[in-house]
């Protein structure tokens, strides 16, 4: 017996579970482990049936992506998977929790899967750039058919035990693991069930042979979903082996893709993602017994852009929210978008037709702040002004409960200064969604100088029980996202002045993988508001303030840097911005220059990661991993460059620091001299990454 696999025999049924915490996931020991115990179940003639199941929280949840770029170990994952296919004696997998890749290939060389109710199957290697290595594009399109197959493979979307029992990916719906699955083997007995296996059955494939575009669609939307990235149209042709291509021709074409993805930059980035996710919900510094406050009700103070989204939330996973306005007319206003946003999503297919009622019968939309007196946690989302702010944080204190977490979703002001104004500053942090914020991912969870530890790990828990992902950062302008965006936005501007026009410069960076640039971003968010705070600031900005000027506030004027035709949200080129452009520049004297699209990259990506390095050095994030989920969540950078600080180690940071003292000295920009800990590291031949470890290492 194995120290992460056991076997015990209840008479002719040899019960073999996988013990390995966290999620069960194959490591070499498991996988010597699974191979050993079948081996040795299938060769005693004392035993009849195996049952494959899985201690803890989830059955096998995946290969060990740990061990990925490491050198490989035997026995092989697609050799413990022919051991239990080739078993002379059926094997049962019996499923609970999650069931994902490595761990559904092998459930799928079983002969019978059951599963728990709550169970969740799929084949997620996509998201971290992969195609399944271990026979999952051939066996699961021949266990539920090839449109849900290919459909499984390439969006990665994992399905639940009662869709899976739909489509025969599982034969029962089972009680508890253990016990569920010894009951159905002594059936499989009783009824001399023969063995099913999924690689000789075609029966799902035959009627399907003739419709070719099923693979060709999968394809084309996740291309769509997700443009740049290799495995979905890897993943998609894989499963068209399915037709022509012989069972173990197939699988070893699939393995070679998969080693050839799993070496490849893509997945190396996609990787980095998947684990900085994971670490940037562990919050520095909070005692080990910090433990979440109980959160069963929310208010949300305002029903604007960014308090609707945030209700909606919140009723997408269940919880009752109290939405709290100044007034019925507004009230009405923001539960109406809501309710119509939606009938869309509904109308799209997004969600079921009795959700948007459901939902929105989770949401009580009622006026005056007293209102907020049952709520665990409350979050502000009213106007950007410290006044405003402050007062609404004063009338909390008056009304909200002992121990109510008061959240603000501000996106520049200072924390400190609003938690200050109550008498409970513990229980104040900021809680930064994106916009649209029932969309986007992203939650900066601002830790104030006075926040209790287990504010914060409230804060960090209810964000993910909202299915956000939550980075903790600290108090400065703009936190993370926005403070790094406006080192971008300033640089933007400047190209402007020295020859580039808006078009090209959201080319260079649409071209990069975001999905927008910056000039679009600030047509659709509204040209008038930078404008009304920098005339409150006395500050001017040339070029925007002349479009201002002239009527062009961006997408809700039809006219902005770009003009929309037609009620399009599709930005056109506009000569007469070209034309106002250039006129600003004469009139300023400023002679423009051809500038290149490797120098619009350059001061588009180089400056954001200058002042990440200065957030790292003020310990305004704690890992470099940190900003790279922030940039991934909030911002939509592309998951296949891993994030803006991963980036910057792939591409050297000696050549990054170079580069933005050339620009420096080019512009005359002293912003762009890089930070003090870039240099360092630079002239160190190190990495951000490297860095971190060192101080993680060392704390
Ligand atoms: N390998 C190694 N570590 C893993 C892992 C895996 N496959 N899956 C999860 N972990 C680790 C996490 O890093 C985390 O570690 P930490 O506590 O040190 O931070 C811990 O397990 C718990 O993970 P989560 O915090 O994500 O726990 P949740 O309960 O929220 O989620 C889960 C559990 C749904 C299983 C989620 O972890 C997950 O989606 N895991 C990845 C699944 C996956 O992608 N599998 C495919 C792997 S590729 C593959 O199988 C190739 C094959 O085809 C050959
Ligand atoms: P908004 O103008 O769309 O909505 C604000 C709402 O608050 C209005 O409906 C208003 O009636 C209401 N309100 C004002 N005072 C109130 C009070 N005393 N009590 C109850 N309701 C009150 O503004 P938006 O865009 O939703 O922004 C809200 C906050 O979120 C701001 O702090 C903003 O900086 C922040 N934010 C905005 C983002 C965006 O993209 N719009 C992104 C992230 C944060």
């Amino acid at each position: 017996m194995s120290e992460v696999v056991r076997v015990e025999r209840h008479d002719v049924i040899a019960i073999v579970t996988v013990d390995s915490p966290p999620v069960n996931a194959l490591s070499a020991a498991v996988r010597g482990g699974i191979y050993d115990a079948v081996r040795a179940a299938g060769a005693d003639p004392q035993v009849q049936a195996i049952v494959l199941t899985c201690a803890g929280r989830t059955f096998i949840a995946g290969a060990d992506i740990t061990e990925f770029g490491k050198p490989p170990k035997q026995p092989f994952l697609g050799e413990v998977i022919a051991a239990i296919e080739n078993c002379p004696k059926p094997v049962i997998a019996a499923i609970h929790g999650t069931a994902l890749g490595g761990g559904l290939e092998v459930a799928l060389g079983c002969h019978f899967r059951v599963a728990t109710k709550d169970a969740r199957l799929g084949l997620p290697e996509v998201k971290l750039g992969l195609i399944p290595g271990a026979g999952g594009t051939q066996r699961l399109p021949r266990a539920v058919g090839p449109e849900l197959g290919v459909k499984m493979v390439v969006t990665g979307d994992p399905i639940g035990a009662a869709e899976a029992l739909k489509h025969g990916l599982i034969e029962e719906v089972i009680e508890g693991p253990a016990s569920g699955g010894e009951a159905f083997a002594r059936k499989v007995l009783a009824e001399k069930r023969p063995v099913r296996r999924l690689r000789d059955d075609d029966s799902k494939i035959a009627a399907a042979r003739a419709d070719r575009s099923i693979f060709t669609n999968a394809a084309a939307a996740a291309n769509k979903r997700n443009r740049g990235l290799e495995a979905p149209l890897a993943c998609a042709e894989a499963v068209s082996w399915i037709f022509d291509v012989p069972f173990d021709e197939a699988l070893k074409r699939e393995r070679e893709t998969f080693l050839r993805l799993v070496a490849g930059d893509q997945s190396r980035a996609q990787r980095h993602a998947f684990f900085a996710e994971r670490e940037a919900a562990k919050i520095d510094g909070v005692p080990e017994g910090a433990r979440p406050r109980k959160v069963e009700r929310v208010a949300i103070i305002g029903a604007g852009t960014m308090g609707g989204g945030i209700a909606m939330s919140f009723a997408n996973a269940g919880i009752p929210v109290t939405l709290i306005e100044t007034g019925e007319e507004q009230l009405k206003r923001g539960l109406g978008i809501m309710q119509k946003n939606y009938e869309a999503t509904a109308a799209r297919g997004g969600i079921p037709a009795d959700a948007p009622a459901k939902r929105m019968a989770l949401i009580n939309g009622v006026v005056g702040l007293e209102h907020v007196k049952d709520a665990d946690l409350v979050i502000e989302a009213v106007f950007e002004t410290m006044e405003i702010k402050k007062e609404v944080f004063t009338k909390l204190d008056q009304y909200a409960k002992p121990g109510a977490v008061l959240a603000s979703n501000t996106s520049y002001l200072n924390i400190n200064d609003i938690a200050a104004i109550t008498r409970r500053p513990q229980d104040v942090l900021g809680m930064h969604f994106f916009s649209p914020a029932n969309v986007m991912k992203l939650c900066e969870i601002v830790r104030a100088a006075k926040t209790a530890p287990d504010v914060l790990v409230t804060a960090v828990a209810t964000a993910k029980r909202i299915a956000k992902v939550p980075a903790v950062v600290g108090v400065c302008d703009g936190f993370v996202g926005n403070r790094m965006l406006a080192a971008r936005s300033k640089q933007a501007e400047k190209l402007l002045f020295e020859g580039a026009l808006p078009q090209q410069v959201d080319a260079v960076v649409t071209k990069f993988g975001l999905p927008m640039g910056p000039f679009a971003m600030g047509d659709l968010a509204g040209l008038d508001i930078g404008w009304r705070s920098r005339k409150d600031r006395g500050i001017k900005s040339e070029i925007a303030d002349a479009l201002c000027e002239a009527g062009r506030f961006g997408q809700k004027t039809a006219k902005g840097y770009y003009k929309y035709e037609g009620g399009s949200r599709a930005p056109l080129p506009d000569p007469e911005v070209e034309k106002l452009i250039e006129e600003t520049c004469a009139r300023l004297g400023i002679q423009r220059r051809a500038i290149s699209d490797d120098e619009i990259l350059e001061r588009m990506v180089y400056p954001m990661i200058n002042e990440g390095a200065r957030i790292l050095a003020e310990k305004i994030a704690a890992r470099p991993g940190d900003i790279d989920v922030i940039w991934l969540y909030g911002y939509g950078w592309p998951v296949y460059r891993g994030g803006p600080m991963y980036y910057a180690d792939q591409v050297g940071l000696k050549h990054i620091a170079e580069r933005l003292a050339f620009h420096a000295k080019q512009t005359g920009d002293a912003s762009l001299e890089p930070a003090p800990l870039l240099k360092e590291l630079a002239e160190k031949g190190e990495t951000f990454a490297g860095w971190a470890k060192a101080a993680a290492q060392a704390a």
